[in-house]
C-alpha cells in the first residue's frame, strides 16, 4: 500500500492548522510546534506505516495496542465496505445480522459462559457499561446495597468520569477532575519489581495483593461491594504481569464474598497476550470482561461488555427488569462486519499463537537488551504484551528526574532508528500480532541503538 507524497508546503499547512484546531492525544501544541510536528501519516502495511514525506517505520505499539492483525488488512475494509452498501443503521428497538452474528462468535471465543454482549464505540463505554450493569444487577438480585468498586493503583480503564475514577496512574493526573466517582477504592498493583509489601517472591506479592483485595472488601462491608475491576496485564508500569497465583486467588476472594469480578481486557483481548483472552492463562473466567481496540484491530471503532449468563439472566422477564442502557453506535453493523472478518483473519492465520511464539522472542530480546544497557530495570512480558521499567540506579530502583528528559529523548531516538514506541520510565512495546521474527530483530535492534544513543547522552 504506497502512500501518497504529501509536499512539503501542504504539510506545513496541515500542521499549522492542527496546531490550531485539533488536539492530538498525549501532545501539548507548542512542544509540536518546536519539533517541527504533528507528523501526518498517510498508509500502513502490516507492522509498518509511512508518512507524509514517504518515511517508513514500524509500529512496535500498534497504534495503541489495537493493530492486532496489522495495517492495510482490504479483507476487513471489503467487509465493511459492503455492509455499508446494505445496509448502515437499523430502526430503533432491532438489530443486524452482523451484529448478531458478532455477538454468538464472542460468546462462542470468551472463556466459560461469558454469554451476552453490550457492544459499545470503545473502551470506556465498555467500563461504563461493565459500571452500571454491575450496580443494576445487585438491585435486581436483591442487594440493592453493593454499590462500590475496587480497583488497582497505577491502572488504566479509559478517559469517561467512571472509567478515569477506576483508573489511577501517574501519566492522567486526577486532580485535574476531582472530585471523581465515590465509591471506588483503590488497592496496590501485583508490580512483583516494586511490590508495595516488599514481597520477596512472586507468589508472596501475589497473595499479598489479593489480600489486600480481601482486607478492603471486608473493611467496606461485602454487602456494600460491587465489584472489583482489573486488567489482567496492566499496561501503564510497562506491561506488568502479576504472579501466577493472583487471578486464581482473586477470583477466590470475589466468589467468598459475592462480588462481581470483572477484567478490562480491552488491551489483552483478542490475541495480544498470546491467548485470545488474557483471562485463560490462569483459566479465570471473570463475571464480565471489558474489550475494545483488537475487536476490530482499529480498523473501525467498537467495544463491548460481556456479561455471564447469570448475570445477563437477571435482566431478563419484564419491561421492568431490562438493562436501560442506550449507546448510539454500540454494535454498529459496519463495525460488527469489520470486527467478524477481523476475528475471522486471527483464526485463519493463527495469530494468537504467533503473538505467544514472537512474544517468547521478543522478549528474549528485550532481556538481552537489559543485560547490555544499565538503565533498563526489569523487562516483563505476556504474548506480544512486553514492557520495561527504566531507572537511574538499578540498586535503588531510582528513577531519571524529570530535567533528563529521558522520555523525549527516548522517543526521538527511536523515531530516528525507525521505530514508533513511547520513551517513558515505563516502556510498552507491542506490535501487531503478525510480526514475523525479523521485524522483531529490527525492532530490538533499532531500540538497541536508541538505548546506546541515550545512555550515552545522560551518561
Ligand atoms: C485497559 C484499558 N481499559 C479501557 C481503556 C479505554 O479505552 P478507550 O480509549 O477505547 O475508551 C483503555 C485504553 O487504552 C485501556 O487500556
Amino acid at each position: 500500500m504506497g502512500g501518497s507524497m504529501t509536499s512539503a508546503t501542504t504539510l506545513k499547512e496541515l500542521q499549522d492548522s492542527a496546531l490550531e484546531h485539533l488536539w492530538v492525544y498525549l501532545r501539548e501544541p507548542s512542544d509540536m510546534a518546536e519539533k517541527g510536528e504533528p507528523t501526518v501519516y498517510v498508509s500502513g502495511e502490516g507492522v509498518r506505516v509511512t508518512d507524509s514525506q514517504g518515511n517508513t517505520s514500524i509500529d512496535a505499539m500498534s497504534g495503541l495496542w489495537l493493530k492486532n492483525v496489522g495495517y492495510g488488512r482490504k479483507e476487513i475494509a471489503d467487509a465493511a465496505y459492503e455492509q455499508m452498501l446494505k445496509l448502515t443503521y437499523m430502526p430503533m428497538g432491532t438489530t443486524t445480522e452482523p451484529t448478531i452474528r458478532l455477538a454468538e462468535k464472542i460468546a462462542e471465543i470468551t472463556p466459560g459462559d461469558l454469554s451476552r454482549s453490550f457492544f459499545t464505540s470503545g473502551g470506556s463505554e465498555s467500563i461504563e457499561t461493565a459500571i452500571k450493569l454491575a450496580r443494576a444487577y445487585f438491585k435486581r438480585v436483591g442487594e440493592p446495597g453493593r454499590i462500590k468498586f475496587i480497583s488497582r493503583k497505577d491502572s488504566y480503564h479509559g478517559a469517561t468520569a467512571g472509567a478515569m475514577a477506576l483508573g489511577g496512574n501517574h501519566l492522567y493526573p486526577r486532580a485535574d477532575y476531582e472530585p471523581l466517582m465515590p465509591g471506588t477504592f483503590h488497592v496496590p498493583q501485583p508490580n512483583f519489581y516494586r511490590c508495595e509489601y516488599n514481597s520477596q517472591t512472586p507468589e508472596e506479592c501475589g497473595e499479598r495483593n489479593v489480600k489486600a483485595i480481601e482486607d478492603t472488601i471486608k473493611f467496606q462491608g461485602p454487602e456494600t461491594v460491587a465489584a472489583v475491576f482489573a486488567e489482567p496485564v496492566s499496561s501503564p508500569m510497562g506491561a506488568v504481569v502479576p504472579p501466577d497465583n493472583y487471578w486464581p486467588m482473586l477470583r477466590e476472594v470475589c466468589d467468598k464474598y459475592g462480588v462481581l469480578l470483572i477484567a478490562d481486557e480491552v488491551i489483552t483481548g483478542f490475541g495480544r497476550t498470546g491467548k485470545m483472552f488474557a483471562c485463560e492463562h490462569w483459566g479465570v473466567t471473570p463475571d464480565m470482561m471489558t474489550v475494545a481496540k483488537g475487536i476490530t484491530s482499529g480498523y473501525i471503532p467498537m467495544g463491548g461488555t460481556i456479561t455471564r449468563k447469570e448475570i445477563a439472566d437477571a435482566f431478563v422477564g419484564s419491561q421492568r427488569v431490562s438493562f436501560r442502557h442506550v449507546i448510539t453506535f454500540g454494535g454498529h453493523p459496519v463495525a460488527a462486519a469489520a470486527a467478524l472478518r477481523n476475528i475471522q483473519i486471527m483464526e485463519d492465520e493463527d495469530m494468537v499463537g504467533n503473538s505467544a511464539r514472537q512474544g517468547a522472542y521478543l522478549l528474549d530480546g528485550l532481556k538481552e537488551l537489559q543485560e547490555k544497557h544499565p538503565m533498563i530495570g526489569v523487562v516483563r512480558g505476556l504474548g506480544l504484551m512486553c514492557g520495561m521499567e527504566l531507572v537511574k540506579d538499578r540498586e535503588t530502583k531510582e528513577t531519571y528526574p524529570a530535567e533528563a528528559e529521558l522520555g523525549s529523548r527516548l522517543t526521538s531516538a527511536f523515531q530516528a532508528n525507525g521505530l514508533h514506541l513511547r520513551g517513558s520510565d515505563n516502556m510498552n512495546v507491542a506490535p501487531p500480532l503478525c510480526v514475523t521474527s525479523g521485524e522483531i530483530d529490527e525492532i530490538v535492534s533499532g531500540m538497541d541503538r536508541a538505548f546506546t544513543q541515550v545512555g550515552r547522552e545522560l551518561a
